[in-house]
């Protein structure tokens, strides 16, 4: 069966413009969840509880704000009960998640995400991951994506991972880009 699921993978630095470019393609559909950690999303707010009550309806967009982590190195825990939760009860849904390398735990495993982006085909969940570095990802989670979305990134541990993907040329053209202008590459 053809994978028809969408997984869109935002690289760039600081403030080129990651989080409205999510936003802006996450507005393209009707059945959106964001995990929002910084507090930047709009939408019905909902918890754990709610998860499983969606799946029954027919369009909505709802932010999930992660609270029971009270440190950073609890956060890839509550996501990795997010993302259970998704692939459990979720289907046919775009999930956004925002600060990507902040998820992912400590041990370098994929972690939640990498469970989203290799099971979720089977329920219909698309994934749009956004991140500031790519160096810092496992290859499993710069390998998954379809579309890459990538904005200014200069440093040489983010070059080298985007000769993967990228022809040299393109790969300079990423290095020039001026702030909230980007390149789409097509798996
Ligand atoms: N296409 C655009 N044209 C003009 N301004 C933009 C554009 N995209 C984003 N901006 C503005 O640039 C600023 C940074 O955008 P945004 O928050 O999306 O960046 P980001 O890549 O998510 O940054 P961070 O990595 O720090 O989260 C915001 O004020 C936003 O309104
Ligand atoms: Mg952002």
């Amino acid at each position: 069966m053809s994978d028809k699921t969408r997984k869109y993978f935002l690289a760039g630095q600081s403030g080129c413009g990651k989080t409205t470019l999510l936003k802006a393609l996450a507005a393209r559909e009707d059945r959106v969840v964001h995990w929002d950690i910084e507090d930047e999303y709009r939408g019905e707010q909902i918890t754990f509880a709610d998860i499983p009550r969606l799946a029954k309806r027919r369009a909505f967009c709802v932010v999930y704000r992660p609270h029971f982590a009270r440190s950073l190195e609890d956060l890839p825990r509550e996501f990795e009960q997010f993302a259970g939760l998704l692939l459990k009860y979720g289907r046919q849904l775009t999930v956004t998640i925002d600060e990507a390398l902040s998820v992912l735990p400590r041990n370098r495993t994929s972690g939640g995400l990498g469970a989203l982006l290799y099971q979720g085909r089977k329920r219909g969940l698309s994934v749009y991951y956004a991140t500031q570095e790519i160096s810092g990802l496992p290859r499993a989670l710069t390998g998954q994506a379809k579309k890459l979305f990538v904005f200014h990134l200069d440093s040489g541990g983010d070059l080298q991972v985007l000769r993967r993907y990228l022809a040299p040329d393109l790969v300079r053209r990423v290095a020039a880009l001026p702030p909230h202008e980007y390149l789409t590459v097509t798996k």
